[in-house]
């Protein structure tokens, strides 16, 4: 008859249920890990908000009064900002943060915190303006709308398949290394086309969306809706800079071939959301007549998206609403006064970024034309 001692040993698994990684670091926050991520650190934390932080009852006067096909086109226009949002929090970020190295505990911090703003505050404010806005049948149906829209669909499958793409192979990296059988060329490759996806994404479709609202804010109608879209700006405005700069420098590992093997695949996927965002342009704006100018601006900020991700523009100069592009200037921005916030509100010691807050020690990478 077994001892007490013997059964409860009998009782303990033969083996850990994981092998444990030879070794753990910590994240050491005294040293650089390159010359630039602390920096966007301090601004990203630096320009933390919150969706509740602006009250948008002062704009039911003017929404009131709004002919129902602008409602329209604002309501579906902030959907599809809302949509690219929700993803770039729940997969995007998450999947680009994962896929660094071990050791880039502070980029990973940096991503993790860009990925919490993208839903959490980016979506939320996006409802906050529809709860206020409109009824909850009306909301329902816009959602069903964006659901249902072919081109906002094939939008983030484009966008979403390079994420995914980029999730199995962190996945199989880590935990299936008896069943790899690609190269850290084939991994890098994915990352850098995740992480121009996500470029897209940030300084593409989310600024041709800030179109509308700027619009309005410029000639002093919803401004505090326009007041949440600024933040939103703001935020997308260095997400984009960081992502494309990370994006940078794994180009560079590539040899001649394979870069310009992959500036094909992106000049492609380029095309195809342009085709998808024109389409989708028209339905949205077509019943307002602003078709023309709003894809005049979705041309200007590809062309910024290719110049975060190193590479020249390819659309020729237009001028763009300079309503729209004076709502653009991070400068001129009200947050840090006190006339548009609500009760809660506390000073924040932030400055916009500037061109000179981006030039870095180490040499500008990229640069392919
Ligand atoms: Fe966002
Ligand atoms: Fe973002």
């Amino acid at each position: 008859m077994a001892t007490k001692k013997e059964t409860k040993k009998k009782q303990q698994p033969k083996k850990p249920y994981f092998e444990p990684p030879l070794e753990f670091s910590g994240a050491n926050w005294n040293e650089n890990e390159d010359p630039y991520t602390q920096f966007f650190y301090e601004q990203n934390l630096s320009q933390f908000w919150r969706p509740e932080d602006i009250s948008l009852q002062p704009d039911l006067n003017v929404w009131q009064i709004l002919p129902e096909d602008v409602k329209l086109a604002y309501a579906r226009n902030l959907l599809v900002l809302t949509f690219l949002d929700t993803y770039q929090g729940d997969i995007g970020m998450p999947v680009v943060s994962r896929s660094l190295d071990e050791r880039f505990h502070q980029r990973k911090a940096v991503i993790n915190f860009m990925a919490a703003m993208e839903n959490a505050v980016h979506a939320k404010s996006y409802s906050n303006i529809f709860m206020t806005y409109m009824s909850t049948a009306e909301i329902e149906e816009l959602f069903n709308w964006g659901e249902k829209n072919e081109n906002l669909q094939n939008i983030m499958s484009l966008i979403v398949g390079t994420y995914e793409v980029l999730d199995r192979y962190n996945y199989l990296r880590k935990y299936d290394q008896e069943h790899v059988n690609f190269t850290d060329d084939d991994f890098l490759e994915a990352q850098w086309k995740a992480m121009t996806a996500s470029v897209f994404l940030e300084t593409w479709l989310f600024y041709s969306g800030f179109y509308y609202p700027l619009y309005f804010y410029g000639q002093g109608k919803l401004m505090q809706a326009g007041e949440i879209i600024n933040l939103i700006l703001r935020d997308e405005s260095i997400h984009g800079l960081y992502i494309g700069r990370l994006a940078q420098e794994i180009f560079e590992k590539f040899d001649d071939q394979k870069q310009e093997e992959l500036k094909g695949w992106m000049f492609n996927l380029l095309h195809k959301l342009y085709k998808e965002q024109a389409e989708l342009v028209e339905t949205v704006y077509d019943p307002v007549e602003l078709t023309h100018d709003v894809k005049v601006f979705v041309r200007y900020n590809a062309n910024k998206a290719l110049m975060n991700l190193g590479f020249d523009a390819v659309y020729p100069y237009e001028d763009v609403n300079p309503v729209v592009l004076n709502g653009l200037n991070t400068e001129t921005k009200t947050m840090d006064n006190f006339s548009m916030k609500g009760n809660g509100y506390q000073k924040m010691k932030s400055e916009s970024v500037k061109d000179q807050d981006f030039y870095f020690e180490v040499p500008k990478v990229g640069g392919k034309k």
